[in-house]
């Protein structure tokens, strides 16, 4: 069993955004900029978008964060969007997600204008994802699929079991495994909550990715041996022992699953670095193809 190390290959990823970046900025003087706003006082959203700001800083990006109370208007939401939309020195922008219940998701994610939607959720992104033209694609799956990249993991004709369907995950996940591409080249079914036999289904697939949000839900008996288990998921669990009060669970149960894998993901240390090493190789992307 091998582990497959978040730390390594974000920490490769980004390596080559810090360089792309100077020579970016000797290029044209500009510095990549990443924009968030973070509504309300969800935990887990704040460690994330701390997290994203931080990693600008590592790689030498401007970074700028708005923040709005939980009780903020979708009015005031969508005037900060179109603001950053208009601001030429901006690269990209995020909107963390989930929003407060008054506001509506896809209304403010289709109002980011397509170049600076780093996150890859705007309806034009998802189109071109689905037909397998350039885009900015959804950080999770693409860090995911930088992770099989780095490992050379074998994709053709295996047989991908994507658990979730959401659409910062699950789904995007499901298209990018089933494209025709070296590390994306596999059969997919894609389970949710509704599945019937998850379990037999599971225990049939070569790869599994799982991305449901129910700690320790992927058990051993679910598991091929042999298979490549990526597990998505970054709950928050109460642990007495630790300082913030909580431990971080993956979806996996990891100490009975490990064993029987050729390759697994831990958590924290697995696809949580990918996904900020990913969305650093969009802003990347956003600033060098900036009109
Ligand atoms: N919430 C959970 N994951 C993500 C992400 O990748 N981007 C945004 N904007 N919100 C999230």
């Amino acid at each position: 069993m091998q582990i497959l190390d978040g730390k390594i290959v974000a920490n490769a990823v980004k390596e080559k955004v810090i360089a792309d970046a100077i020579e970016h900025k000797n290029g044209n003087g500009h510095t990549p900029h990443l924009a968030a706003i973070l509504i309300g006082n969800n935990g887990a959203s704040e460690t994330y978008v701390t997290s994203k700001i931080k990693n600008c800083a590592d790689v030498g990006f401007k970074s700028t964060l708005i923040r709005f109370d939980e009780n903020a208007t979708e009015q005031e939401i969508t005037e900060a969007v179109i603001k950053l939309n208009e601001d030429e020195d901006v690269n990209g922008i995020l909107v963390q997600l989930p929003l407060p219940k008054h506001i509506n998701e896809a209304s403010i994610i289709n109002l980011i204008n397509p170049s600076k939607d780093v996150d890859g959720f705007h309806p034009i992104s998802v189109g071109k994802l689905v037909q397998g033209l350039e885009t900015f694609v959804p950080a999770t799956p693409l860090g995911i699929m930088l992770m099989l990249e780095h490992y050379q993991i074998e994709t053709s004709g295996k047989h991908a079991v994507v658990i979730g369907r959401s659409n910062i995950v699950g789904r995007p996940m499901s298209i990018l495994l089933s494209q025709n591409t070296q590390y994306g080249n596999c059969t997919v079914t894609l389970c949710h909550s509704r599945t019937k036999d998850l379990e037999k289904i599971c225990a049939g697939a070569d790869i599994i990715v799982a991305a449901l949000g129910i700690p320790g839900f992927l058990t051993a008996d679910m598991v091929k041996p042999g298979a490549v288990v990526i597990d998505v998921g970054i709950t928050r669990v109460a642990d007495s022992s630790k300082k913030s009060g909580f431990a971080l669970k993956g979806d996996v149960d990891f100490e009975n699953v490990a064993p029987k894998c050729s390759f697994i993901t831990p958590v924290p240390g697995g696809v949580g670095l990918m996904t900020i090493a990913a969305l650093l190789k969009n802003t990347l992307a956003a600033a060098s193809t900036k009109k």
